[in-house]
């Protein structure tokens, strides 16, 4: 039987649930997926990209506008962060330029993840810089599903397969993204990484090229939703039940 947001969002042992949304390569759409995944899950995003096309901007946070960074604060103070307050987008705790050089090392990303879900009662949504850095392999390891959005061309898919084998014993679910009728040599392959390893398969994501243009940084699954973007939204909607009811 397929789990209630309520019953999934408890967690185990007072634990809520965190899943980390991470791919080897960049651009096949970590940011978009996890704005979209958190806001449905109703979970707290935390953005560990420094990237200027991290979730945070595309959000409307603006680091020049602050001296001081929640992440910064939360590491060297040992506190939990408290999340930015969205209004038809995901609460936050945003990320800053320098995280890339201060990022501590992952189990310490791990342990403070763990922490953060206890103490403010709520799922989290880890977003990550393309490959594997410490807070990325931190995330991952303290997932409980960890999202690999995958295009499915060439370059993606030679990423996917590195990525797949190097976290063979994670909990994986491939979510094939930008999908626009896949020949059958793409469909081979995809079927030739992930096969081997019994790794489950999201929903497909089709290309949508209105999503490229979008200005608007609330998330497109909030109500009311836009007729053209009907289609996406049934694919998030489809993800998140498939990330509730990750065995
Ligand atoms: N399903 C999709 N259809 C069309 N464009 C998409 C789709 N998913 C993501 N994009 C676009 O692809 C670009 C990269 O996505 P992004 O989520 O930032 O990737 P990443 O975080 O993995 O680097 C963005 O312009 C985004 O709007
Ligand atoms: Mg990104």
């Amino acid at each position: 039987m397929s789990k209630t947001l309520a019953e999934w969002s408890a967690g185990h042992d007072g634990l809520p649930p965190i899943v980390t949304v991470a791919a080897w390569k960049g651009g096949d759409g970590k940011s978009t997926i996890a704005r979209e995944l958190a806001y449905a899950l109703d979970a707290v995003l935390v953005d560990f990209d420094w990237d200027d096309g991290c979730s945070s901007r595309s959000m409307g946070y603006r680091h020049e506008r602050y001296v001081r960074h929640p992440l910064r604060e939360a590491f060297a103070k040992g506190r939990t962060p408290t999340p930015l307050r969205g209004r038809r987008k995901a609460d936050l705790v945003p990320s800053y330029p320098a995280w890339g050089d201060e990022q501590p090392d992952r189990d310490e990303i791990t342990d403070a993840l763990e922490r953060w879900a206890r103490e403010l009662g709520r799922p989290l949504v880890a977003d990550t810089h393309p490959g594997g850095c410490e807070a990325t392999y931190g995330a991952i390891n303290a997932a409980r599903v960890v999202v690999v959005p995958s295009v499915l061309v060439k370059e993606s898919l030679n990423a996917l397969e590195g990525m797949v084998n190097e976290l063979t014993d994670y909990p994986l679910l491939v979510t094939p993204n930008k999908v626009s009728a896949p020949g059958a040599w793409a469909r081979r392959r995809l079927a030739g990484i992930v096969r081997p390893h019994e790794i489950p398969m999201g929903p497909l994501i089709q290309r949508e090229p209105w999503l490229e243009k979008r200005t608007l940084n609330i998330a497109v699954v909030s109500e009311p939703v836009a007729k053209q973007a009907r289609r996406f939204v049934d694919s998030i909607d489809d993800l998140a039940t498939a990330v509730m009811n990750y065995a």
